[in-house]
């Protein structure tokens, strides 16, 4: 009997209407377009504005998308699993949520925090879920509304993020299609150079944590772009080698959208021209957990049965990872 690996059988996105482009950003900080294009590579994000609206509002026309596409009832979801580091609630479960909105009532589910990595852990979480032959339908969801979490007097990050949401449906598959191996990876010691200070157990929310502005984005900058640029170029090249594969029998490269320079540095290094790559940075900016999957969204029509692609990213914790995905469709 051949062994069921997890297949990718349908993506689903959503981004938010409203444009924060360098030209907005030139308004409120001191920066200028020119700078941001130049070591970032964005022109403009996304950002979800209407009062009231939460990260699972993004998360649910995605999986509605998927479920349009393939014809299913949200009854037929047997699990959910939203990688996010901007929940709707510290509890319950953003996932919680978007099962009650979507009416999804046979599934379970839950979140999962590995920041920037974070749809990669929770596509192999959720690949193993099928591969056990526990579970026929799960949805993997990496979505982040970075704006709520961002300070917008600050230059070292206000530039950068960007709100927007994408999901995916894993099926069992018996052709050797689907996620077909991953290495993922943290070190703790890093987590001072991007983070959230305060608002977890460690500084629960007081006024002063507030006035000091603590619940926003921390990042060192340049730091963390040091380990970036090797964590993943490094887990990229040995994913290939631990497959016996070179840049020549991959057809895309699906990185996390941070910083064009990171994406290039990861492409070169695993021999990849950039054809080959997905980019969407320019549009959307860094949507943490939500930019994998909304370049396969992109891209989808692009995309053939039996291509290769190899999923990379890095990001806060430090957590990395890359993961080899053969097309199902
Ligand atoms: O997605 C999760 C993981 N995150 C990442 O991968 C992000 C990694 N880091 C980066 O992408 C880059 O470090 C940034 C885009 C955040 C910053 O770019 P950089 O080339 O590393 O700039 P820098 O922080 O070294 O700053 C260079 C200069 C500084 O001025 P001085 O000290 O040389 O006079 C900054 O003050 O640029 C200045 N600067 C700015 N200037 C105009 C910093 N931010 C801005 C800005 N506009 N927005």
């Amino acid at each position: 009997m051949n062994k069921i690996t997890a297949a990718i059988t349908a993506v689903g996105g959503y981004l938010p209407e409203t444009k924060l482009t360098n030209a907005d950003l030139e308004k409120m900080v001191d920066t200028t377009d020119e700078w941001i294009k130049t070591r970032t590579g964005i022109h403009e994000r996304r950002i979800l504005k209407e009062p009231g609206k939460a990260n699972s509002d993004m998360i649910v026309p995605a999986i509605q998308e998927i479920l349009n596409k393939k014809g299913l009832s949200p009854l037929d979801i047997d699990c959910i699993i939203c990688a996010t580091v901007t929940p709707d609630y510290v509890f319950p479960a953003t996932a919680n949520v978007v099962s009650d909105k979507l009416g999804a009532t046979n599934a379970w589910g839950y979140d999962l925090g590995a920041a920037c990595s974070g749809f990669l852990f929770a596509l192999t979480t959720g690949a193993a879920l099928i591969e056990s032959g526990r579970y026929k339908k799960v949805v993997v969801a990496g979505a982040d509304k970075m704006s709520s979490i961002i300070d917008y007097t600050d230059r070292n990050t206000c530039i950068i993020f960007g709100d927007g949401a994408g999901a995916v449906l894993l099926e069992p598959n018996s052709e050797g299609n689907g996620v077909l191996d991953s290495i993922l990876k943290s070190d703790g010691s890093g987590r001072e150079f991007l983070h959230m200070k305060a608002g977890g157990s460690y500084s629960p929310a007081t006024i002063e944590t507030v006035m000091a502005k603590q619940h926003f984005v921390y990042q060192e900058g340049k730091t963390v772009f040091k380990f970036a640029v090797k964590g993943m170029a490094d887990v990229s090249a040995e994913l290939l080698e631990r497959n016996n594969l070179t840049g020549n029998d991959i057809a895309w490269l699906v990185p996390h959208q941070a910083n064009l320079r990171i994406i290039d540095a990861t492409a070169e290094r695993v021999g990849l021209p950039k054809e080959k790559v997905m980019i969407n940075i320019q549009r959307y900016g860094n949507t943490t957990s939500g930019t994998i999957p909304l370049c396969l969204w992109e891209w989808e029509k692009q995309l053939k049965k039996g291509d290769n692609l190899v999923l990379a990213a890095f990001g806060g914790g430090f957590t990395w990872g890359a993961i080899l995905v053969k097309w199902a469709y």
